[in-house]
């Protein structure tokens, strides 16, 4: 998991992506992505208030808004579940109630140790091995509810 970011690496994300308000959402993502806990904390967020000219309550308001965007520490792994319509089809619920089963908390929620999570996610760009989970950087597809679990145990190895 990365450090935490000072003030001026953030608004070094915040000018790499154009510091403009039309890019709110490009912005709040690069933060959360280079964010230790994977989420756009209340200091983030006025800074980001402060650089764009708005106020914190409309950083806030499309921090909500969108659910790629995340306001509070999320688990070391959030396993990312596509539910985009070729993926949908190719059972992403199914894959939903897997991680449900095996991890033992209902999507959004972390586990006990914060060790896991997982939410759906829009199209990760890998349709023809539907369905598919995204950890961080990494796409796993063609799953099963054994590679699922796999999934998970090496995960928990990793660690
Ligand atoms: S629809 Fe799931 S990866 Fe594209």
């Amino acid at each position: 998991m990365s450090k935490l970011l000072s003030e001026t690496e953030k608004t070094t994300i915040i000018d790499q992506n154009g510091s403009r308000q039309e890019n709110i959402l490009n912005i709040l993502l690069a933060l959360q992505e280079a964010s230790a806990g994977g989420y756009v904390d209340q200091e983030t967020i006025a800074l980001v208030a402060k650089k764009l000219s708005t106020t914190e309550t409309k950083v806030f308001e499309i921090a909500s808004f969108y659910s790629m965007i995340e306001t509070k520490p999320q688990a070391a792994y959030v396993l990312e579940v596509c539910n985009s319509a070729p993926c949908h089809f190719t059972k992403s619920d199914e894959v939903s109630g897997w991680l449900e089963a095996e991890l033992g908390v209902k999507r959004g929620e972390p586990t006990s140790d914060g060790l896991f999570s997982f939410r759906f996610t829009p199209c990760v760009g890998a349709c023809d091995v539907g369905p598919v989970i995204k950890v961080k950087d990494a796409v796993y597809g063609d799953l099963s509810r054994d590679k699922v679990k796999e999934l998970i145990q090496n995960l928990k190895k990793s660690k």
